[in-house]
């Protein structure tokens, strides 16, 4: 099946391109060193053409509210113009879990665009709500934090590796379209602090983790359970331990060049 991976260079889509093209499909990148760009429309109908999937896992420039509610609009606008004109059987996006509940901050009004775009256009979909990486720790921590300390509250946090992620878009995206939403989460809740305090210990950084009193997260105060899905979800089955114990023991790429 000949499948159009938007964002197919990026954290994400790298991987699902992978897993899509081990599988047997046609993978065509959407990006714009590949030639696809979704702002200015260029390269798009030639992509689509005989496409019968298209899986957005694009990306704003930065999560600047400004910046991103620019893209995710104009993009999804000459997304659907285009895939509407190449009857396209099945368009899956990545959103994040709790975008309906904290509309305040602008990067989740402009993932809410980007659903309700595509719920709103017509074209069969799924919309994958996602909770955060764990390969998003060490943002928090810069966000966060200093040279000694990060700064992290009690709000319910549970993650899930990149690896589960791009596992169910596979998955979903192969699937029938649901004309709905399916929420994916780590297999394990706990507060946010603690899994900080985890990674730290577990790659041995000399910082401390100081408990914020706020329920607070990227210095922004958010609703206690924002992050986590309040229904029904998919698991991943990696734990975050150990996701966090194989990294500490990965030898970095660079270091294979010298062998
Ligand atoms: N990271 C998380 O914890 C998390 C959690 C839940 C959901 N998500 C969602 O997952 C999605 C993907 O995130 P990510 O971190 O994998 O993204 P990323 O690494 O930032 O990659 C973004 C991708 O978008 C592409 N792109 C940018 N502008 C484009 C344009 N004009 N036309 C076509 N492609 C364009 C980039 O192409 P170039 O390489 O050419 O720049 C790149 O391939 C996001 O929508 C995010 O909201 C992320």
């Amino acid at each position: 099946m000949k499948i159009l991976v938007i964002g197919g260079t990026g954290l994400t889509g790298r991987l699902v391109t992978k897993k899509l093209a081990n599988l047997g499909h046609q993978v065509v990148i959407g990006s714009p060193s590949h030639g696809v760009d979704i702002i200015t429309g260029a390269g798009l109908s030639q992509a689509l053409e005989n496409t019968e999937v298209v899986i957005d896992l694009s990306n704003s420039s930065s999560p600047e509210e400004e910046n991103a509610i620019h893209f995710f609009q104009n993009a999804g606008k000459n997304l659907v113009q285009a895939e509407l004109a190449a009857n396209i059987r099945h368009h899956l996006v990545l959103s994040i879990v709790g975008t309906d509940d904290a509309l305040q901050i602008g990067y989740l009004r402009a993932k809410k665009y980007q659903e309700d775009n595509i719920k709103n256009s017509g074209i069969p979909y799924t919309i994958i709500r996602s909770t955060q990486f764990h390969e998003h720790t060490d943002a928090i921590i810069a966000v966060q934090g200093n040279e000694e300390e990060v700064f992290v509250s009690k709000i319910d946090y549970q993650p899930i590796a990149l690896e589960d992620v791009t596992d169910y878009i596979v998955q979903f995206a192969l699937e029938e379209p649901k004309n709905g939403t399916v929420e994916i989460a780590g297999p394990t809740r706990a507060n946010m602090d603690d899994f900080v305090a985890k990674y730290i210990e577990i790659i041995g950084k000399p910082i401390k983790v100081v408990s914020d009193e706020e329920s607070k997260y990227m210095h922004l105060v958010v609703p206690r359970s924002l992050l986590v899905p309040a229904g029904q979800y998919n698991a991943g089955k990696t734990h975050f331990e150990d996701w966090a114990l194989v990294k500490v023991n990965e030898v970095p790429l660079n270091m294979h060049d010298h062998h």
